[in-house]
C-alpha cells in the first residue's frame, strides 16, 4: 500500500485575520494523520480513527458522514474503500484534525479510483469537505495539512508583492513554502472545546459591530507575522517570541483567549518560554509556546498545571506522545 498520510497545523501567526485575506504563517504537524489500512469496498466510503473514538461511513449522521457523502460525488469513478488511520494530534483543538482527516480521505479514495490527484487538487477537494466542518473556511487548514512544512498563505495568489530577503517556493499561486526550519514548539491543550465555526462567526459580529478596531487588529497581527518571520530568519527567538506575544494579545482583544488559555500564558513564559500564543479559532484548543532549550520546562509546567502537552519538532513530526 502507498503510503497515505496528512499533516496537522500550528498556526503561528494569522489565524482568523486570514479569513478576511490577511496572510498567515503556519508549520506542518507531519503526519499528524496516517493511513493503517484501506480496505477496498463495493462502493462504501468509511473512516474509523480510534483513537479519536471515530468510525463512521456515508450512512453516519454527523458531519463525517455529510463529508463522505461528498467526497463519493466529487472525485471521479465509485469504487469505495473503508479506512483505518492512527492519529498523533488530538481531535478539535485548534491542530487542523478535521483538515487532517479530508486529506487523509482525498488521497485514499483517490487511490482507491485510480485517480491521479496532485497535491494542488487533493487541497482543493479536501478544502471542500472542510466546508462541511468549518461552513466558510480560509483554505488554510485544507493547504496545511496537503502541504506540510512552513507555509505562507493567505486567499488571494501572490503576485509579485511575496516578501523579499526570504528562502520561498512557490507551491500553489496563493502558498509559498518558507524555507527556513521552524523552531521546536511546546504545545499544551487547553482541554477546552470550541467549534472553529463559531468562533469565526464571533469574530464576525465583532467586525460588524466594530470594523475600524478589529481591522486594526488584523494589521496588527499582520505586523507580529512579518516581525516573526524576518526574526525566524535571523535565528532570533527572542523577536519571535515578542511577535508571539504580541499576536496573542491582539487574539485576545477579539475575545478568542479563554481563562485556560490566560493560565497556560501564564505557565509558559513562567517556566522559560519566549513567547506564546494561541494557535487556530481559540476560545480553547491549544497554546504554542517558544521554548527554546527550555523544552521541558514548560512541558512538565503545562502537565503540573492539569493540562496536556507534547513537542513538535523542527521538521514537524511529533517527538513526544500526549501527556
Ligand atoms: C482555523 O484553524 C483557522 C481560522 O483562521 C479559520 C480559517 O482560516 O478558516 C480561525
Amino acid at each position: 500500500m502507498r503510503r497515505i498520510h496528512a499533516h496537522g497545523k500550528a498556526i503561528l501567526f494569522g489565524e482568523h485575520a486570514v479569513v478576511y485575506g490577511h496572510p498567515a504563517l503556519a508549520l506542518g504537524i507531519e503526519d499528524a494523520v496516517v493511513a493503517r489500512a484501506v480496505r477496498p469496498t463495493a462502493g462504501r466510503l468509511g473512516i474509523s480513527v480510534p483513537g479519536w473514538g471515530l468510525d463512521a461511513d456515508q450512512d453516519s449522521p454527523g458531519t463525517v458522514g455529510e463529508a463522505l457523502r461528498r467526497l463519493a460525488a466529487l472525485l471521479p469513478g465509485d469504487a469505495g474503500c473503508e479506512v483505518e488511520a492512527e492519529a498523533s494530534i488530538p481531535m478539535g483543538a485548534g491542530l487542523g484534525s478535521s483538515a487532517a482527516l479530508a486529506v487523509l480521505m482525498v488521497r485514499a479514495v483517490a487511490e482507491a479510483r485510480g485517480a491521479a490527484l496532485d497535491d494542488d487538487r487533493v487541497r482543493a477537494a479536501a478544502n471542500e469537505l472542510e466546508k462541511v466542518f468549518h461552513g466558510n473556511p480560509s483554505g488554510l487548514d485544507g493547504t496545511v495539512a496537503t502541504f506540510g512544512g512552513l507555509c505562507l498563505f493567505r486567499k488571494a495568489p501572490w503576485d509579485g508583492d511575496a516578501p523579499s530577503g526570504v528562502p520561498l517556493r512557490l507551491l500553489a499561486p496563493n502558498v509559498l513554502r518558507v524555507a527556513w526550519p521552524a523552531p521546536p514548539l511546546v504545545i499544551g491543550h487547553s482541554g477546552v472545546r470550541r467549534s472553529t465555526a463559531s468562533m469565526v462567526a464571533r469574530v464576525g459580529r465583532l467586525r460588524e459591530a466594530d470594523p475600524t478596531r478589529v481591522d486594526g487588529l488584523f494589521a496588527t497581527m499582520g505586523t507580529c507575522l512579518w516581525k516573526g518571520l524576518d526574526a525566524l530568519g535571523r535565528g532570533d527567538h527572542a523577536g519571535l517570541g515578542k511577535a508571539m506575544n504580541a499576536c496573542q494579545e491582539a487574539l485576545a482583544a477579539l475575545s478568542l483567549s479563554c481563562p485556560e488559555i490566560d493560565r497556560m500564558m501564564d505557565l509558559a513564559l513562567a517556566a522559560g518560554a519566549l513567547g506564546a500564543k494561541l494557535t487556530g479559532g481559540g476560545g480553547g484548543g491549544c497554546v504554542l509556546a517558544l521554548a527554546p532549550g527550555r523544552e521541558q520546562d514548560v512541558l512538565e509546567a503545562f502537565r503540573r498545571g492539569g493540562f496536556d502537552a507534547f513537542l513538535v519538532g523542527v521538521h514537524g513530526p511529533t517527538v513526544e506522545g500526549k501527556g
